[in-house]
């Protein structure tokens, strides 16, 4: 982030419908429930824009750790929230990295039913492919199940973030 060129806030901003809606006489009730695809959906297409042109891009979901702060630095209005940032800049080729192995499609593709029993032994063979992923890399030695464990487990990993439904709520969202 301190590197990158840009660093681009994806706002699910409520704030222009709202304002208009009340204007109108009404009480905007519709943005009580919250809307966060749309903005998420225009990120992704940045990401691909931008990849399209030589860019390189990190998600940064760490941009709601500390929403409040970053709502106030940048003066947001009520009925709007950042949903993540997103870095771009132009990709360092002298360290050239390759793309991870994803889990095979068993564990990610599911025809008609929802199978939990085989998406779950298919996994079986996802972290050595990964650890080997990592070696290769150089990348520091990583257990991915104890990873996901880890993830979920401890609010370590949240650095702050189990307050964003304070500050969305204090934005005026009902989160129903
Ligand atoms: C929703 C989302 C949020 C992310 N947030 C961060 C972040 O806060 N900081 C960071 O360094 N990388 C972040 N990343 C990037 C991932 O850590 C990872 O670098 C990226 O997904 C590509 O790696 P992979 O191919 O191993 O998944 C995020 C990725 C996604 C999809």
């Amino acid at each position: 982030m301190e590197q990158a060129p840009v660093l681009l806030l994806w706002v699910a901003a409520l704030s222009r419908s709202n304002t208009i809606a009340k204007q109108a006489g009404g009480n905007a009730e519709i943005h009580d429930y919250l809307a966060t695809v749309d903005a998420t959906l225009a990120a992704q297409n940045a990401a691909i824009a931008a990849e399209s042109m030589g860019l390189g891009f990190v998600y940064i979901g760490a941009m709601r750790n500390q929403s409040r702060e970053i709502e106030e630095l940048i003066g947001l209005p009520d009925y709007s929230y950042v949903t993540f940032g997103m870095v771009v800049g132009k990709p360092d080729l002298s360290h050239l990295s390759a793309i991870r192995p994803r889990p095979n499609q068993k564990v990610v593709l599911h025809y008609n039913n929802y199978d939990t029993v085989n998406s779950l032994e298919a996994l079986d063979t996802y972290e050595e492919s990964f650890q080997q992923f990592r070696k290769e890399q150089k990348m520091k030695d990583k257990k991915w199940k104890k990873d996901v464990a880890y993830t979920a487990n401890s609010l370590d990993y949240m650095h702050e973030r189990q307050n964003l439904r304070i500050t969305v709520e204090e934005k005026g969202f009902k989160l129903k």
